[in-house]
């Protein structure tokens, strides 16, 4: 059985970094499930396809030319990586997750990153729904100003200018949505709260690791 690290917790809590750094510790694969429906509603609003349009969205996300190779993200042939990283994308990203029709269509593909050594993957329902089976469930989170100042920061580091009252209405209102949906909710289930508050990213992710060898020496 190849092991996975589940990682699931809200818009800009970090998990993404603490998972990419738990599965360069392990040697593991890593997976941005967000990546996958950043890049959906992309495809959808390049190709005119309404975010909420369930009979064009399903497909579409079932057949999404995408491709992650060496750190960078492409969508046919064109390199994507800073596109899905827009407040617009990522607001469009929590509209085509709420479809059920997008999320069924990526499913399978999610589950195709599961490959020898083990897979790191981080997103919303990775412990729930996409590897319920995972060796260790993680639901990682920090309070909403930690997050918004977070994601500030990252975004003036781009040049990108930011505006702190906007980022925190914007991550207050896509927690709500992404927590209230239909299909796959947010929820922090039976993995293991990890809160990083006031925890830097490595000792997060030692954090990870001390579970996951827990998890991986106890008799399953
Ligand atoms: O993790 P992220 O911020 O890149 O995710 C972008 C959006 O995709 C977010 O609004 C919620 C949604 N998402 C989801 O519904 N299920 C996942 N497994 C990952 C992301």
């Amino acid at each position: 059985m190849i092991p996975v690290i589940a990682i699931d917790g809200p818009s800009a809590s970090g998990k993404g970094t603490v998972a990419e750094r738990v599965a360069g510790r392990l040697g593991f694969h890593y997976l941005d499930s967000g990546a996958l429906y950043r890049v959906t509603a992309l495809a959808a609003q390049r190709a005119g396809v309404g975010l909420e349009d369930a009979g064009a969205l399903g497909p579409l996300a079932a057949a999404l030319p995408v491709r992650f190779d060496a750190g960078d993200i492409y969508l046919e042939e064109q390199v994507v990586t800073e596109d899905i990283r827009s407040e617009a994308c990522s607001r469009d990203a929590s509209l085509v997750a709420a479809v059920p029709a997008v999320r069924a269509g990526l499913l399978l593909r999610q589950r195709a990153f599961r490959q020898p050594p083990g897979l790191v993957a981080d997103g919303r329902d990775m412990g729930s729904v996409v590897f319920p089976d995972a060796a260790l469930k993680v639901f990682l989170t920090a309070s909403v100003p930690v997050r918004a100042e977070r994601r500030y920061n990252q975004l003036m580091n781009k040049g990108i200018p930011a505006n702190m009252q906007v980022l925190l209405r914007d991550i207050e209102a896509r927690d709500a949505r992404d927590a209230s949906r239909a299909v796959a909710p947010l929820q922090q289930g039976s993995a293991l709260l990890l809160d990083t508050t006031h925890l830097t990213i490595e000792q997060a992710v030692a954090r990870v690791l001390a579970w996951y060898a827990a998890a991986a020496a106890a008799p399953s």
